[in-house]
């Protein structure tokens, strides 16, 4: 949401990453905890919380919407207006870059008697709605979105809710944890039950945390793993404390710099390691990756433990396709540690990836070309041909362009670290939708 200028950065060739370090929150938990805290009935405490960008432009649109949100310390306090009580914002909110706003504040306005209209940066802008808003309408509520020249529905939009909306049955077209989600907290408001079935497990985080606030929700799931949740509305929420662990997905970068930097041994502490998040360490240790989970322990219903991560020689593979959902945000990074992997990696099922905060796998055959990298890239999917553990060639005059993307730009700092000539990053500036403090972490692991 920061209109700074672009700040390019160079990443180049460094000594081995040494010492521990912790993570932000995990942002999928930190937008959660804020959006129940705020419909529960009194007073939640939340620690941990990722003070990101993103997470921040959730925090405001609930503030837009009459719940009380302050911050003392580095303890965040909400207080929560109850279900059904959000109220009409004066303005149009601003939900800069991030997706996972925008669909789960959807869901909630989706089942309220209010009208909002979310705008977004020009990343977001392009991102599809579609997905949420027609499930989101046969519950009732009515939307006004931007159509794209190829049809795509799209913000800036207005959701107007209808309240009391009609409960549903719904089975996911697209593996997406934000369109679950955004269906159970139209569910919420809603009389009677409102059932998502999930054919392929995305991650859980809602059913959890919903569970932990006192919503009435059941999840079964069949032989084949396919998940029916259970959800019925009208019932209060308890306002509940909550301890944020450190985000797998934050910790996917120094855990791959220290994997492919010789002589790297750190550990990352405090990190998620839920089931549906974890695919990418699985995948890194089948490449050989010396990646131990010590002392594992539960976090506010969450599986964490710290991640000691020495350097390995990696050895590609072809990426299973059930794994995908489990780390898709993981795969810009993946791509970097598949590069320097000795042999080939092989990923397909990743159509999403192509509508996340850019067309990831576009920016990252792009700029893996530009650094000396053999990629193919698909229709679905990247081939990469690593380098065996030699360093890489790196950029020439031109930077790498990030699109707004925070992953890809953390993605192409690893990736300069193992580059004879190192890698500029055309912009910096997104990271702080998710990592705020990365480039100092980075720094600090390089320089001890
Ligand atoms: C998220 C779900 C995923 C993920 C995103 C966060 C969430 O998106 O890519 O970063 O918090 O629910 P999809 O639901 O589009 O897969």
């Amino acid at each position: 949401m920061s209109n700074n200028e672009p700040n390019p950065v160079h990443f180049g060739p460094s000594g081995p990453l040494k010492g521990a370090v912790t993570v932000p929150g995990d942002k999928s938990i930190s937008h959660r905890a804020l959006i129940l805290s705020a419909l529960a009935v009194g007073k939640s405490e939340i620690t941990g919380l990722l003070e990101g960008e993103d997470v921040l432009a959730t925090a405001q649109a609930l503030r837009a919407m009459g719940a009380k949100i302050e911050k003392s310390g580095d303890k965040w306090t909400v207080h929560g207006v109850g279900v059904g009580g959000l109220m009409q914002p004066e303005t149009a909110i601003d939900l800069g870059n991030s997706g996972t706003s925008a669909r789960l504040l959807m869901g909630l306005v989706a089942s309220h008697d209010i009208s909002v209209t979310f705008t977004g940066d020009a990343s977001l802008s392009m991102r599809p709605m579609g997905r949420v808003i027609e499930p989101l309408s046969r519950m009732g509520a009515d939307f006004t979105a931007r159509e794209t020249h190829d049809g795509k529905e799209c913000l800036p939009l207005t959701v107007r809710g209808l309240c009391p909306a009609v409960p549903m049955e719904y089975r996911l077209p697209v593996a997406s944890a934000q369109v679950k989600s955004a269906i159970l907290l139209a569910g919420l408001n809603t009389p009677g039950v409102t059932k998502v079935i999930e054919p392929v497990p995305t991650r859980d985080h809602s059913e959890t945390m919903l569970q932990g606030f006192g919503a009435k929700i059941s999840v079964e799931t069949d032989a084949k793993g396919c998940r029916k949740i259970s959800l019925t509305g009208e019932v209060d929420l308890q306002p509940q404390d909550i301890d944020v662990p450190g985000d797998p997905s934050s910790a996917a970068f120094p855990v791959v710099a220290a994997l492919l930097v010789p002589g790297s041994d750190i550990t990352v502490e405090n990190v998620g390691i839920n089931a549906t998040r974890a695919g990418l360490f699985d995948v890194l240790k089948q490449m050989g990756g010396n990646i131990a989970f010590k002392n594992k322990r539960t976090v506010g219903g969450e599986p964490v433990a710290d991640l000691h991560v020495k350097h390995s020689e990696l050895t590609g593979m072809e990426i299973p396709a059930d794994i995908v959902p489990s780390m898709i945000d993981e795969f810009p990074i993946l791509f970097v540690a598949a590069a320097m992997a000795k042999g080939t990696t092989t990923t397909s099922g990743l159509h999403e990836l192509r509508v996340k905060e850019s067309d990831r796998l576009s920016q990252m055959a792009k700029g893996l070309t530009s650094i000396g990298v053999n990629v193919t890239e698909r229709e679905d999917g990247l081939i990469i041909v690593g380098s065996g553990g030699q360093p890489l060639r790196g950029g020439n005059s031109s930077s790498i362009e990030t699109a707004l993307d925070h992953r890809i730009a953390m993605s192409f700092a690893v990736a300069g670290l193992n580059c004879q000539s190192g890698a500029t990053v055309d912009d910096m500036n997104p990271t702080e939708t998710s990592f705020p403090g990365f480039g100092n972490l980075l720094q600090r692991l390089t320089d001890s």
